[in-house]
């Protein structure tokens, strides 16, 4: 495997290297990133994975320099799997010319407005920032293939219409959430948590769950269900940012007409801001 840390670097190792596929990261890797790299191996005979804290997507400085810079335990576990290329790059090697101090001045993708609604809402210019950046590792990346997951729920449908917008020829694949023998999400945020706040975490899965039961019912209303659900997690002890029935395929409010709905809540706990969602059908599918 190899670990590059500039562009001129990668482009010379990306020469002839057939059919590749892309996973974008920000490090601090776990189990869910590992399976978006198994996946993207299915489909390319070259995996590289970005490892790159973006500033630009962090809406304070303090969480930007809280979080974790784990290169050599991420490129051991990378290493392990079968990971071609590790693409490590410094801020100025992804903002020419810039530096951490005069990052307002880069040229900005403007995401389309579903970029200030949910998790946009209260993180303002968030998807702004990882669609910039997003669009500059897929110029110098320039894969077949791109991985992200779908615990991201609200960032993997930005990034397809990054690529349908921008004309991006890159086939975007979307990996399952993985999850932990109780249910709960994996998430680099989770290691923030105590063991007995990560028991506790698991109630934001139920409750989604639980909201998906009864939106299954025949004649549901889905608003009352939103506020249910926003209840029982607020009884629990959680703040509530949102609880929101959607459509799957365009994130709107939720129709009578739609077939294929998402569930999406983040709330915090002890601190900590967690995000989750299920997909499902109007009825069970058998
Ligand atoms: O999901 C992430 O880790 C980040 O938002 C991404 C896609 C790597 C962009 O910085």
């Amino acid at each position: 495997m190899q670990v590059i840390h500039t562009r001129l670097a990668l482009s010379a190792a990306l020469k002839a290297q057939g059919k590749i596929a892309f996973v974008p990261t920000m490090g601090n890797l776990h189990a869910g990133h590992l399976a978006l790299v198994q996946l993207a191996k299915q489909h390319a005979d070259c995996v590289v994975v970005s490892i790159f804290v973006n500033p630009l997507q962090f809406d304070s400085n303090q969480d930007l320099a809280k979080y974790p810079r784990t290169l050599e335990a991420d490129c051991a576990q990378l290493a392990s799997i079968g990971t071609n290329i590790v693409f490590a790059p410094s801020v100025v090697e992804m903002y020419p010319g810039l530096d951490d101090t005069s990052l307002n001045q880069t040229m900005m993708v403007t995401p389309p407005p579903i970029a200030d609604d949910l998790c946009g809402a209260t993180r303002l210019g968030h998807f702004a920032g990882v669609a910039t950046v997003v669009a500059k590792l897929f110029n110098l990346v320039q894969p077949d293939v791109a991985v992200f997951g779908k615990k991201d729920f609200q960032q993997l449908f930005i990034i397809r219409e990054l690529v349908k917008q921008l004309n991006f020829p890159i086939d975007i694949l979307a990996g399952d959430i993985v999850r932990d023998t109780n249910g709960l999400a994996l998430s680099s945020r989770n290691g923030h948590l105590t063991t007995a706040e990560k028991n506790q975490a698991i109630q934001l899965n139920q409750a989604l769950n639980q909201a998906v039961t009864c939106a299954q019912r025949s004649n549901a209303d889905f608003a009352k269900i939103e506020h249910q659900t926003t209840t029982t997690l607020s009884n629990q002890g959680w703040k509530v940012d949102y609880i929101t029935i959607r459509s799957a395929q365009t994130l709107a409010p939720a129709q009578d007409t739609d077939f294929q709905f998402v569930i999406l809540g983040a709330a915090t706990l002890a601190n900590i801001r967690l995000i989750d969602n299920i997909e499902f059908c109007a009825k069970p599918l058998n």
